[in-house]
């Protein structure tokens, strides 16, 4: 188990400048050290503030042309459907980033689900120049909570909670829609940093039991997320953070 660390601020507007800010600092120290910055986005309403945060106010704190973009999940949709976690993250950040075709390895929503998935362990393999049994290495994965305490698209009950074979599943959850392709805590775990971002009184619960429940990731699959040689971070607005103990 890694290091740990919550942060808690008093809005969501102030949650979603202070991501941005970490995610341009933490940028730059992998540029610096070597020479790219490898990031997992996730979708939902959340990190949307942040994306656009990120390439407007944070434009010029990062140099884009040396980050790789790749995504936790995403629905088997198109990518231009208005339910597709590329489409959010492109119409609020990457397409105005003037970056290359190369930097963005999207999850392809539009390929039959188990097909998507073994497209995108080839992406990974490819892009991270895996050899076989070795799992990428992202220098941070930005993550999301479900008020079903669910993260990527694992959730409670599904047996891809439990997957270690696989970098990338495809599942079918119980939400709108349904077939999803998601990465595996496996790989997650894998990563240098993972940053759960939550706002909101209806978080509060979903925070509680993930923080501080008793272990049960079939229940609280965010539970599955444990970074081994990493640093787990959670930065929350003060209503996703009031049943947390001593605060
Ligand atoms: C998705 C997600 C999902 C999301 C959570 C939280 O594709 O829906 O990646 O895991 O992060 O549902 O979403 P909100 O930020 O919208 O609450």
């Amino acid at each position: 188990m890694g290091e740990r660390k919550i942060i808690v601020l008093e809005r969501p507007d102030l949650l979603y400048v202070r991501a941005a800010e970490e995610i341009a600092h933490l940028a730059g120290e992998a540029i610096c050290t070597h020479g790219e910055f490898c990031i997992a986005l996730s979708g939902g309403s959340t990190p949307a503030s942040v994306y656009e945060l990120l390439a407007t106010r944070f434009h010029f704190s990062v140099s884009w042309k040396d980050v790789q973009f790749f995504w936790g999940d995403e629905r088997c949709v198109g990518p231009d459907d208005a339910l597709s976690n590329f489409a959010m993250a492109n119409r609020t950040m990457l397409s105005k980033l003037n970056l290359k075709p190369e930097q963005v390895h999207r999850m392809r929503g539009e390929l039959e689900p188990e097909a998507g998935a073994r497209a995108y362990e080839e992406e990974l393999r490819r892009a991270f120049a895996l050899k076989p049994g070795e799992l990428p290495r992202f220098d941070l994965v930005l993550l999301g909570l479900g008020d079903n305490r669910h993260t990527l698209s694992l959730f409670p009950g599904d047996p891809a909670i439990h997957e270690t074979r696989k970098m990338v599943a495809a599942v079918d959850v119980d939400a709108e829609p349904r077939r999803r392709l998601t990465l595996t805590a496996a790989v997650v775990n894998n990563a240098q940093r993972v940053m759960f971002l939550a706002a909101g009184e209806s978080k509060a619960c979903a925070v509680k039991d993930v923080i501080e429940g008793p272990r049960d990731p079939d229940k609280y699959p965010a539970q599955a997320i444990d970074p081994e040689d990493g640093e787990l971070i959670w930065v929350l607005d003060r209503a996703a953070a009031s049943l947390l103990e001593g605060r």
